[in-house]
């Protein structure tokens, strides 16, 4: 139980490193949280116009919440250790203590950990992501699409030992898309690329 609380302490930290905000702030593109939507991931960091910023958010933060997984892999070989250090880098994005707990969505960082803990259903949790996205060019889409195959994938995948992992992502994504949810029932979600 303490190396597990260990993990988690490990995993939390790293992904609670709010990229979107460390690489606006050293670009000065201006405040994220008054762009678009206010998030501070990659896709409303491509709302400041800046592609390379937008595309280094969503590499960093997926890479945060793969590294999380791998250290815990590397260590211990454990599954449970490496699942409970990818879970706490998804809850650090979103509830990062660094801004009083007012964190991300967790789509990048939740696409690094599945695909540290399973190559294979991470890859297919992205082209679910990448699929959706295209159809609806709606980001939000994407990731609830993404989200909801997550525990499809793993149980087609033979990862019946991850299905409360994925249960878990996919119910705090939808949790954390609450305010995206409510716009695209309105019809007024931005697809990416237009103006609000
Ligand atoms: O990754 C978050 C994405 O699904 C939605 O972002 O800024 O449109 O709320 P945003």
């Amino acid at each position: 139980p303490t190396t597990f609380l260990l993990w988690a302490l490990i995993g939390y930290v790293l992904g609670s490193i709010p990229f979107g905000i460390v690489i606006t702030r050293a670009l000065g593109l201006g405040d994220l949280r008054k762009i678009g939507s206010g998030n501070i991931g990659a896709t409303n960091v491509l709302r400041t116009g800046n592609k390379p910023a937008a595309l280094a958010t969503l590499v960093l933060d997926s890479t945060k919440g793969a590294i999380a997984v791998l250290i815990a892999k590397f260590v211990t070989g454990d599954t449970a250790a490496m699942q409970i250090a990818g879970l706490a880098a998804f809850a650090g994005h979103c509830y990062p203590v660094w801004l009083k707990f007012k964190g991300g969505k967790g789509v990048a960082t939740y696409l690094g950990v599945v695909l540290a803990i399973s190559f294979p259903v991470g890859l297919l949790c992205c082209a679910t992501w990448a699929l959706a996205f295209a159809v609806s060019r709606i980001s939000s889409v994407g990731a609830l699409v993404a989200a909801m195959s997550t525990t499809i994938w793993m149980f087609v995948m033979a990862r019946g030992d991850l299905l409360l992992m994925g249960l878990a992502l996919t119910m705090l994504i939808y949790w954390r898309h609450r305010e995206n949810i409510a716009r695209i029932k309105a019809g007024t979600e931005p697809k990416v690329g237009q103006k609000k």
